[in-house]
């Protein structure tokens, strides 16, 4: 398809002022709680992105009212008339994203059963939903599993469960959120992941009415209540997409500033940046510090000239260096004087896309080991999930095919840092989780077309 791919011209410095919206990540989640509600939502600052279409779709499909709301960005969903949809129907979504598994518990709450369609998202690994079902039976679910997708019921109702993760899975935690929170009695989860999405998905559903504690060592107890409202919220800001902007500064020499990016959800990042030879000013507070409106703040990021310095990470749960971060900050890093590591300790195949950068003229070598930090859960069982970067390295222009999300991201700063012209294939991919990319590439001086 020739509309999807995009000609970048690189080896130019991106500079200029680009805005974060609503984290992805968050946003689909409130959009899937808003079905537990008994009267209307409001999410503000959404956006325009295709994870939020097929979650409207879905939503749509049982009966949601999914309006567009009178500011830009704003979201209604009215749950009011919530009724089956079928199989067919919701088929339509399978393959297209990881949201429908969040659908179970709200949909055995508001209608005794639900289908789950076969799911997509990235291809980064197995990504199994083991700890999802598990947790769901506990529950009292009843859970089929067909060669079309997962068939579920609950003929007995949902009631609190005393649980335990093998490991801190966002989906998992976010799957036992939204299902204890109107299950019968007590739910107590432990080693739930805690990552700024999910405090944020509480707060929301605290709004609708939820008893939720969050006690420390990764704990949280949800006391299960009959009904739940409609809530009116503002997301946290989109931290991946603000690091990948971040990452595009330093890999092309600009200076970008990410308005609407948040210090306290990036800590781990901005000590990163900061090590690797980035500079940044954080100006989050701007409206609340000058009381003028429309002066928002955020963080600006750029590359102060001289070399970058090696670093060596490994990615983590929150409050470490998160997964979605490392494939952006590598293409940097092939700009850093000496050796990096970086050991992707959430996802078992998330080097792949190292390859492409490889052909651009990186130097990059992927290992089987554990190496720059703690053995992980992938350590001898085969997995290339350490990778180690040589740099600095002249990147020059190639053809490029997008392989997922963020990796997909990672490629076009690749081309942007590059000299000379870059096809890059597949670029539809971006609009899932990157709002008006080529708008804001714009703003940035980027020198890139449609072909
Ligand atoms: C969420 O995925 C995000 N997706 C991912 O972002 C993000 O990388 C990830 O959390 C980690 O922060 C959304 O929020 C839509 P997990 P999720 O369950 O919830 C294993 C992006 O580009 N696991 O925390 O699917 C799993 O295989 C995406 O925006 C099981 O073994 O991630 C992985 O190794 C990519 N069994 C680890 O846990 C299960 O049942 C963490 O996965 C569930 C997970």
């Amino acid at each position: 398809m020739t509309e999807d791919v995009l000609v970048v011209h690189g080896g130019t410095p991106l500079q200029g002022q680009i805005r974060v919206r609503g984290a992805k990540n968050l946003v689909s989640k409130a959009m899937v709680a808003a079905l537990l509600g008994e009267s209307p939502s409001r999410l503000f600052d959404v956006p325009r992105i295709r994870d939020v279409e097929v979650v409207s779709g879905l939503l749509e499909l049982h009966g949601v009212k999914v309006t567009a709301g009178v500011e830009d960005g704003e979201l209604v969903m009215d749950p009011t008339n919530v009724e089956s949809a079928s199989t067919d129907e919701i088929n339509v979504h399978a393959g297209s994203s990881r949201i429908p598994i969040l659908l179970c518990g709200p949909l055995l709450h508001r209608l005794g059963h639900a289908f789950i369609p076969d799911l997509g998202g990235c291809h980064i690994g197995p990504r199994p939903i083991d700890f999802h079902i598990g947790a769901l039976r506990e529950f009292g679910a009843v859970v089929d599993k067909t060669p079309e997708g997962m068939h579920l019921s609950a003929p007995n109702g949902l009631h609190g469960a005393k649980l335990e993760l093998p490991y801190p899975s966002v989906g998992a935690t976010e799957q036992v959120l939204l299902t204890a929170v109107r299950a019968e009695g007590v739910t107590e989860l432990r080693n739930a992941a805690i990552e700024p999405e999910i405090i944020d998905l509480i707060c929301i559903l605290q709004k609708m009415g939820a008893i939720i504690k969050v006690h420390t060592d990764r704990v949280i107890e949800i006391q299960g209540v009959p009904r739940l409202y409609g809530y009116e919220h503002k997301p946290i800001p989109d931290r991946i997409e603000a690091a990948s902007w971040a990452a595009a500064a330093l890999a092309t020499r600009g200076e970008i500033e990410v308005l609407g990016a948040r210090q306290q959800d990036m800590m781990t990042f901005l000590n990163v940046y900061r090590s690797i030879g980035g500079e940044l000013k954080i100006t989050d507070d701007r409206v609340a510090r000058t009381g003028v409106s429309g002066s928002e703040g955020g963080i600006k990021f750029w590359h102060p000239g001289g070399e970058l310095k090696a670093v060596a990470l490994e990615t983590d749960v929150h409050p470490g260096f998160m997964t979605d971060w490392q494939q952006p900050l590598v293409v940097a890093l092939t700009q850093a004087r000496g050796i990096s590591i970086m050991h992707e300790t959430v996802y078992e195949q998330r080097l792949g896309y190292t390859e492409a950068l490889n052909q651009m003229g990186a130097t990059i070598q992927v290992y089987r080991d554990c190496l720059g930090g703690t053995p992980c859960r992938f350590g001898r069982r085969n997995f290339m999930h350490s990778a180690v970067i040589a740099g600095p390295s002249k990147l020059h222009a190639a053809d490029l095919r997008i392989p997922d999300l963020r990796a997909g991201f990672a490629h076009l700063i690749a081309a942007l840092a590059a000299e000379g012209t870059s096809r890059v294939y597949g670029v539809n991919l971006i609009k899932r989780g990157y709002e008006d990319f080529e708008a804001k590439l714009a703003a940035l001086g980027a020198h890139v077309e449609r072909l």
